[in-house]
């Protein structure tokens, strides 16, 4: 499909009310650098969440001649002057595949499951979320609208908000970009796998609290800075590869290298970080700390438990259902003491986003 797939010209009046939960999701190859927008310099794939998740509602109805603004939108049921700038780029850019939105008022009411300020990345989540909602107003003009075009949809305006976000409509693994090994890749939108061996269906992500203040370098910055990284084709490159291994490791359940893929991933990230211009460091002395610690308990036990991490200081841990006692026992035994005023989520593997009936 191309972008000119998703236009929908057709303007009608609709009011109504429409609302949808979705998840996070953690990438086990890493999106890191894009271009144009919001298309990926490099394919990323990831594991769709199901605790972590934002839901958002939206009341639209046409909007009046005297109405500058077309949204309102609450968090927690707050005004968020900080949110706004980043919702009003979200609705002019997906004006453009449905123009109806235009000529609609949106009051936005949204909330995320996990605590507010931890410290997890809520934008995909949130975005996913929220593209849902739109694409509900779209389908109550377009009454034949099919539901793998609603999803495919739902991603692409979803990935107009955050790139990640486009990884959230479905599970359990997502891939986003073009990839040698994901023939019905795209860049556009995410597409789900679902050829993976049953152990990572129920697989369990602990996500460690370290730090729970807004990151230092936002991710846009982030992206931008890949442009200028010396690093930057080797590490598209390398992601490109790890693509092709982990779909293998997926299909096959190959824990061994599952771990050595998910790790490498996960530094190669902080590593670009860390060689951009200017250069930052999102990792906190107790992100290395609990690193150190997971390789420890990992050679004692033997327990194919792993570490991956976002733009940011917390720590996902990953690893079989089976574990789950003796991982908990590890966290608490261990670990509790790196983690901001010792917070952690149970989280794990989902299928993905879900409508709320209002
Ligand atoms: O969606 P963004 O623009 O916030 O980028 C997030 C990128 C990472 O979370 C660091 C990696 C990924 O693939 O999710």
């Amino acid at each position: 499909m191309v972008e000119q797939d998703f236009v929908f010209k057709k303007v009608q009046l609709v009011s109504g009310v429409s609302s949808y939960e979705s998840p996070s999701n953690i990438a086990l190859v890493k999106y890191w650098g894009k271009y144009g927008e919001q298309y990926p310099k490099n394919p990323s794939i990831s594991f769709t969440l199901s605790n972590c998740k934002s839901v958002t509602k939206i009341k639209y109805r046409p909007k009046k001649d005297n109405e500058i603004n077309n949204f309102l939108f609450l968090f927690d049921g707050f005004l968020m002057p900080s949110f706004n700038e980043k919702i009003k780029q979200f609705i002019n850019r997906i004006s453009i595949y449905i123009p109806a939105i235009k000529y609609h008022f949106f009051e936005i009411e949204s909330y995320n499951t996990f605590p507010h300020s931890s410290g997890i990345a809520s934008s995909a989540s949130a975005m996913s979320s929220l593209a849902l909602c739109f694409m509900e107003i779209e389908k109550k003009i377009n009454l034949k609208i099919s539901k793998s075009y609603f999803t495919k949809k739902a991603s692409f305006l979803a990935r107009l908000g955050s790139g990640s976000a486009t990884r959230s409509i479905e599970g359990p693994v997502v891939c986003w970009g073009e990839s040698e090994a994901f023939n019905d890749s795209s860049i556009l939108y995410g597409t789900t796998f679902r050829n993976i061996a049953p152990i990572f269906n129920s697989y369990q992500d602990t996500i460690l609290i370290i730090d729970k203040n807004e990151k230092k370098v936002s991710s846009t910055l982030g992206h931008h800075l890949m442009e200028s990284n010396p690093y930057a084709e080797n590490r598209f490159i390398q992601a490109r590869k790890n693509m092709s291994k982990i779909k293998d490791v997926l299909i096959k359940g190959d824990l061994d290298n599952f771990i050595k893929i998910i790790e490498l991933e996960a530094l190669s990230l902080h590593a670009m970080m860390m060689t951009s211009s200017p250069s930052f460091i999102l990792m906190h002395p107790n992100t290395l700390s609990v690193i150190n610690e997971i390789y420890e308990f990992r050679k004692q036990t033997s327990i194919p438990i792993c570490f991956t991490l976002d733009a940011g200081a917390n720590i996902h841990l990953l690893y079989p259902v089976q574990f789950f006692e003796k991982t908990q026992n590890f966290i608490n035994n261990k670990l509790l003491k790196y983690c901001f005023s010792k917070q952690y989520i149970n989280d794990h593997v989902g299928i993905g986003s879900k409508i709320i009936e209002v």
